[in-house]
């Protein structure tokens, strides 16, 4: 008895206390599924039950009423038996005796008091570090889960502001080529999130798919927390959504890579707990992975503002809580996923890396001239290599960054590489472009990088004639972009997983 709460008061955790769903294992114990005793199991079912009948009507109400309203029921004919005292009476009745069942079912588990026990230790402002981490035990509706950590505000003002014009306006005088005609853009993310909904982008955040694959994610949990002793996280954004994170430490294992910090954000169908984690996972890295908001257990609605302030809310967490510096972290994005690592990078521009595998261009120029001392490798995958938008971002981060290798006969060429299958075709592109004598780029690009330092724009360039410059260019698109044959939604080998190309003379 002495792991219960007692008093009437407490009886109301067991009442209205979170379900909980699973106890982690540790190394000398297997996680088991939590059942509880008979009566809450059957007490769970009626109230999901209720619940579902309740959405079910709810969701429905335009078509019951126009149902009704087609058989001639009048408002009076259909609320008045419903209203009526019996029938709120007895809905009344049943719901207070399945949760005062359930109630002492649980009070009566040993599992579950211990529990409850824990949880409400952790809810303390002030929790000892010793009920934090036997919480962490316990997969528990995450609803319930306490807030580890908080973000009240977002680094704003113009230096940060993620709006198409900071991209354009900064110079784009200067750097000519790197003028996005930003409306067409703009009028279809207003369309896609307006028109089509956000649903269409960001099919992950749909309860529809949740449902469908919602054992794949307590498999993938579980694998995280069990076999990596990945660390559950929940962390509160200045707009006051919830994210579920977890995070994987490495730095005190033989891992070579430990001390380096992958943040990763995934697709617009991707969770933490199926997703990307895994390449860098393999590559020996300490690991954080979150999941949008809207996305399984985080709350909220992946529009690009909550984005921005989720991935504010995770760099900060990695950097005040995890204490990994900022020139540790790595971030690593799939697919859409872009948009979250290129708005962390422009937030934190001395994070070490960035790497977004299978993403598109669009709103990638936005960050782009704003990580100077950040890199870029982009990994392209080919359907029709024309078409495919990995190469637009890879041209306009390499046009924002060395401006003076691009004009009009530049482009064509790059583009044909970059179009290019394979080594073959690669090489018939060089040979077709009969350069009088070999500049060795990479010893060029060594000397001009000792002489005037790493600032970008570089003005590598503009003193070239165009044989140079194609060759150095060319030089720079083989170091940026690392092409890899697969399919848009086939993890990226860890063989692939490298930290980008820098200038290093
Ligand atoms: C950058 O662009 C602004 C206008 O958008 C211009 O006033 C400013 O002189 C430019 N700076 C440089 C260094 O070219
Ligand atoms: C949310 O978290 C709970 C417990 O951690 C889990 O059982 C549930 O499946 C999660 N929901 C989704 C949609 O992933």
């Amino acid at each position: 008895m002495a792991d219960r709460l007692t008093g009437l008061q407490a009886f109301h955790h067991y009442l209205f206390g979170p379900k909980l769903h699973y106890i982690y294992g540790t190394k000398d114990k297997k996680g088991n599924k939590y059942h509880g005793n008979a009566i809450e199991r059957h007490c769970n079912r009626l109230l999901r039950l209720i619940s579902f009948v309740t959405n079910l009507v709810y969701y429905n109400l335009p078509f019951i009423g126009i149902y009704l309203y087609r058989n001639d029921y009048t408002i009076h004919q259909v609320l008045v038996p419903i209203l009526s005292k019996q029938a709120l009476g007895s809905i009344g009745t049943l719901l207070t005796s399945l949760y005062l069942l359930r109630g002492l079912a649980r009070y009566n588990d040993n599992e579950y008091s211990k529990f409850i026990k824990i949880l409400r230790e952790s809810e303390k402002s002030e929790p000892s570090s010793r009920a934090r981490n036997m919480l962490a035990q316990y997969d528990f509706d995450f609803k319930a889960w306490p807030v580890d950590y908080y973000k009240p505000d977002c680094k704003t003002g113009a230096q940060t502001k993620l709006t198409p014009e900071s991209c354009s306006n900064k110079n784009g005088s200067r750097n000519p080529g790197s003028v996005v005609n930003n409306y067409p853009i703009e009028i279809t993310k207003y369309c896609l999130a307006h028109l089509f909904g956000r649903r269409a982008v960001f099919p992950g955040s749909t309860s529809f798919l949740q449902a469908v694959i919602g054992e794949y994610l307590d498999e993938g949990r579980r694998k995280l927390v069990e076999e990596f002793g990945g660390k559950r996280a929940k962390l509160r954004t200045a707009d006051s959504n919830n994210l579920d994170s977890v995070f994987v430490d490495r730095r005190n294992s033989i891992e070579e890579n430990g001390e380096i910090l992958v943040i990763c954000s995934e697709g617009n169908a991707g969770y933490y707990e199926v997703g990307c984690m895994e390449t860098p996972l393999a590559c020996g890295y300490s690991v954080l992975g979150w999941n949008h908001p809207g996305f399984a257990n985080s709350s909220g609605l992946p529009f690009p503002k909550s984005e921005k302030l989720a991935i504010d809310a995770v760099i900060s967490y990695a950097v005040s809580s995890l204490k990994f510096e900022i020139k540790n972290i790595v971030l690593y994005s799939w697919s859409i996923g872009g948009y979250c690592a290129s708005a962390g990078a422009m937030l934190y521009p001395n994070v070490k890396a960035v790497i977004l595998d299978a993403s598109f261009d669009h709103l990638i120029p936005l960050a782009v001239d704003r990580m100077p001392e950040s890199l870029l490798s982009l990994s392209t995958r080919p359907g029709d290599i024309r078409t495919n938008r990995g190469n637009d971002l890879a041209i306009q981060l390499l046009m924002s960054r060395y401006p003076y290798l691009f004009d009009d006969e530049s482009m064509p060429i790059i583009r044909a590489w970059l179009s290019a299958d394979d080594k073959e075709g690669r090489r018939a592109v060089w040979d077709s472009l009969n350069f009088e004598k070999d500049i060795r780029a990479e010893t060029y690009m060594d000397q001009y990088v000792i002489k005037h330092g790493i600032q970008f724009p570089m003005e590598i360039g503009k003193d070239l004639e165009f044989g140079s410059k194609i060759q150095i260019l060319l030089f720079l698109v083989t170091k940026y972009v690392i092409d890899f044959e697969a399919v848009h939604c086939q993890p990226l080998p860890p063989t692939h997983f490298q930290l980008p190309w820098f200038h290093e003379p």
